[in-house]
Parts: C-alpha cells; structure tokens; sequence
C-alpha cells in the first residue's frame, strides 16, 4: 500500500486537486506536472530546432519500446495509431471473412467496437452481440456463440458502460479452442495494474493514453502477436506502415513487416512527448501498488454506498477503478456533485465515480456525503 506521505507526493503533481475533486478518469486521466512538461519540451524542441525530424521519430520508437515493455511484448508487435478505433479499423481491414464470418462481442463493448465490425458486413462479416444477464455477460454465453464460424472476439476488459470486468484470459482460451481471434480492448483498464499480453493470450490488444494511462487524446497502440502479423495485410495503409517510410517511392507498396504495418500516416508526437512521461511515472510507482490502492479505495466506496441502500451496477466484489450507481435522474445528481467542485460523469442511468492512485478515501467520502444528501436521485435496492 501507499503510506500517505507518498499518496500526498502524487497527488501534489496533479493540481486539478487543488481546485476539485476528481472522479472521472474513466473519461480523462488527470493532468500530471511531467505530462506538462512533456508538452513543454515538444514545444521547445520545435520552437529551437525548427523541424528536428531525428530526434521526433526517436522519441517515436522510444514510445513503442516503452509502451511494449509495459505490456509485455515486443515492440515490433506494437503499432502506434491516434485512436483505438483507428486500430481497429486497421485490423478489420486486414481480415477477409471467408469460411469464418461471425464476430462475436457482449453488449457491454465500448460502442465504437460495435460500430467499427457493423460497417464490415458489406464486406461480409456478420456481427453477433451477447445479451447481459443480470448485469453480467458469463463465459458460458461466449462460449455458446463462438464456433467454427467466429473469426473474431473482441472483449472489453473492463466495461465503460458499469465496471463490469470481463474474463478475459478464460474467453481467449475458449476463442481459441475453436480458431477464433481475441481483441482485447483495455482503454478502461491499462494504467490501474500490471499487464502481460502474452498471459493473457490475447490475438490483439488496444488501448489510449487519455484515461488511467494519464495522457492526452490523439494517441493509442495496438498490439499484434507477433505469429500472426505476416498473415494480415491491411488495406488501410500509408507511408508510416512501410517497410521504409522514408524510401519515397510512390510506385513500390512496401510493407513493414512488423505491427508498424497497422499504421498510417505523421505520427502524433506532441502526444507522445505529453503521454510518455505519465507511463514512466506509473511505472516509477509500481502498477501492483497502484492497484492495490484502487482496490481499497473501491471497496470503500462499495461498502458505503451499499450501507445507503443505493444500487450498484458494478459487481459488489469489484477491484475497480469504475464503480457506477445506478440513479434516477443522472444530470441532477452529476449537478450537485458539480455543487461541491466533484468532477464525475455518467452513462444511461448510471454515475460513474473511477478512482486512481491520486485519490484519497477524503475523495471518496466527498461523494457518498452528497449521495447521502440526495438519495431521492438514486436507484435504491427494493426501489422496484
Ligand atoms: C473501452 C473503450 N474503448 C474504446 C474507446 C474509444 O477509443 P477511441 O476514441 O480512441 O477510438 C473508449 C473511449 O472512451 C473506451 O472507453
């Protein structure tokens, strides 16, 4: 666990605190001093060496072996993209959907995902969604929709609609057992805990920096095992997926063969000059005392809005770091939460309340005291 002078340290890097109470960076990590500075030196580096193309794509590839090293693989199986959609867009590309067509994803994926494999029935895919029972998609309902059809799963790790953590690790093995793909879609999770691609056998993995990760918009990475990335030849493509970027030659299609062939164009390296430095900062914390800090800070959440009665729609054993409640009027609550400068957010009919190494149990009993005050804005057990 984290003593509470080194929780106080942390916290005095993001001064988001100094103004709010912060609970959401399920939409938008908080901004850390080394992330600022990160912008700074990419200004500096433009504004005093005018166009230091060298040094840019350097801190590109330094970006791919970090962001590798924090995953557990090899960088040449990470491909740098501006969002997690444009990677799986990449991927789709690559796919034909012949003799295997079905791609199989629970109703609790982020709605780009749906959208993303929807657009790929015109060229044949024909996408299977998995209904939620009681709040929960079990790994026996994946295990009925996969077969020797599905060409690919995508899974969310953790859900942005309830905190609902997936198994991801049992829906690989299954997928797997019947030929199918696993995308593994982390956006909601990377940052909270130590993670290993290769344990968890996943085909593909994507996420973003803008949430735990603490970074800005406009930067995400995909990862491809590395077995399968000569097979995959995307369609969406460009200068930044060749072999050589900087061959120019206009009439030769080259592509690298490493995950560098799922991108496409300029990398966004203002992104990764700000990104960077908030990865080496979780590293330099440790992500199993992060989660660790996470999980405490849940469970009290948890316990204290159980002890008001009020309805979860995240599992009641959940290590977070999303915790949502269910309310009946969610623009209301989010506006008196706003009353007390407590930044959180909501979707449907839930309030989102996520917690990060920054937070304190002070921040957590921040928000119960205007649930407690408001408890006519929330779902109540026995309400129905
Ligand atoms: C789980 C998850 N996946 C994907 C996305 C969207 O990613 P992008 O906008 O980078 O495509 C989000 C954004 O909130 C998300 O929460």
């Amino acid at each position: 666990m984290l003593t509470e002078r080194e929780l106080n340290e942390i916290r005095a890097r993001f001064r988001v605190f100094q103004q709010r109470i912060y609970l959401n960076s399920c939409s938008q990590g908080a901004l850390a001093d080394v992330v600022e500075a990160g912008v700074m030196a990419y200004l500096t580096s433009w504004r005093e060496r005018g166009s230091p193309w060298d040094m840019w794509t350097e801190q590109y590839e330094r970006a791919r072996k970090q962001f590798a090293a924090f995953i557990g693989a090899q960088p040449d199986e990470v491909a740098i993209v501006s969002s997690v959609s444009a990677g799986i867009n990449a991927v789709a590309s690559a796919l034909d959907f012949h003799p295997r067509f079905k791609i199989v994803m629970g109703e609790f994926e982020f709605p780009t995902m749906g959208h993303i494999w929807l657009a790929q029935q015109r060229r044949g895919a024909r996408v299977e969604f998995i209904a939620a029972r009681d709040g929960r998609i079990p790994v026996d309902a994946y295990a009925r929709a996969i077969d020797e059809t599905t060409r690919l799963v995508p899974v969310t790790h953790v859900s942005f609609l309830n905190g609902v953590r997936a198994d991801v690790k049992a829906i690989a093995r299954l997928a797997h057992e019947r030929g199918a793909w696993v995308m593994m879609d982390d956006y909601q999770d990377c940052g909270t805990r130590p993670i290993d691609v290769k344990a968890l056998d996943v085909d593909f993995y994507l996420t973003g920096t803008l949430k735990y990760l603490l970074g800005p918009p406009g930067l995400a990475f995909l990862y491809v095992r590395a077995e399968l990335i000569p097979s995959l030849q995307p369609t969406i493509s460009g200068w930044f997926a060749q072999r050589d970027p900087f061959a120019f030659d206009v009439r030769r299609f080259d592509p690298s063969p490493t995950a560098r062939r799922f991108q496409a164009g300029t990398p966004p390296i203002p992104n990764l000059y700000a990104a960077m430095p908030a990865l080496d900062l979780l590293s330099e914390i440790g992500l199993d005392r992060i989660a660790a800090h996470i999980e405490w800070l849940s469970r009290a959440l948890i316990d204290r809005a159980r002890a008001l009665g009020i309805r979860l729609k995240t599992p009641t054993d959940s290590v977070g770091p999303l915790i949502v409640l269910q309310s009946k009027d969610l623009r209301a609550i989010l506006a008196r939460l706003a009353e007390r400068r407590i930044v959180a957010s909501g979707r449907h009919d839930g309030l989102r309340l996520s917690l990060h190494v920054y937070n304190t149990l002070d921040d957590v009993e921040a928000a119960v005291a205007v649930l407690e005050e408001n408890l006519d804005l929330m779902v109540r057990e026995g309400d129905d």
